[in-house]
């Protein structure tokens, strides 16, 4: 499915475009995002060549994920990601990032509520997994928050910032009577 665009009340999701480069470096230039990321902080020059290879992964078919810009719904600027990537048979795993300094205003959260919402009803997708740092104690909150289960610890699961780091592994499944509590 391409192009992708879910409104929200205060964010939309959308596809990747070129013009959001300066806006993502927000994100993936800083480091005290990208500590809880799987991959190190980059600089602008690598950033606009996976920012190329993202728009251009989004018009393959059939499409490997579902990686899109989460956009302020005022001015449309980029302020994160969100990602569902698909696996298996009807799986997927899920992955954000925000600009620190949009943290705790709830919009991760209702990105995370309109892609998985997508993902469900619109894919498809029967399971969602979701892996984050131990270390990563808002990135587990915000999943609780979701209604994901905690189902193990994922040992030397990514290789970041010169080490190996084990995951947290969360999930929900479509047949769940997820109980996600109400954004404020
Ligand atoms: C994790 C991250 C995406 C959260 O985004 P956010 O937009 O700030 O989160 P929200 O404001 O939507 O918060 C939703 C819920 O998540 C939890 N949460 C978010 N940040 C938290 C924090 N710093 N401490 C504790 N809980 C937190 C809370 O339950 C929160 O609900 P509440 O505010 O009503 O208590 C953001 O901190 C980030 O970009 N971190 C770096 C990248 C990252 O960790 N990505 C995930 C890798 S697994």
């Amino acid at each position: 499915m391409y192009p992708v665009r879910i409104g929200g009340e205060r964010i939309a999701l959308r596809e990747f475009e070129e013009r959001d480069l300066d806006a993502s470096m927000a994100v993936v230039g800083d480091p005290d995002v990208t500590v809880f990321l799987s991959f190190d902080t980059r600089t602008r020059e690598e950033q606009a060549e996976r920012l190329a290879a993202d728009i251009a992964r989004a018009k393959t078919e059939p499409r490997p994920d579902y990686y899109l810009a989460i956009a302020d719904r005022q001015t449309d600027e980029l302020i994160g990601f969100i990602r569902i990537g698909l696996g298996g048979h009807r799986s997927g795993e899920l992955g954000y990032a925000l600009r620190k300094d949009r943290w705790r205003q709830g919009y991760t959260y209702e990105a995370a509520q309109l892609i998985l919402a997508f993902a469900f009803e619109e894919l498809g997708i029967h399971r969602i997994q979701a892996a984050c740092g131990p270390d990563n104690l808002a990135s587990q909150a915000m999943l609780r928050r979701l209604g994901f289960d905690y189902e193990g610890r994922l040992r030397d699961h990514v290789f970041t910032d010169g080490g190996w780091r084990d995951s947290l592994l969360y999930s929900a499944v479509s047949t769940e009577t997820r109980s996600p509590t109400k954004p404020r």
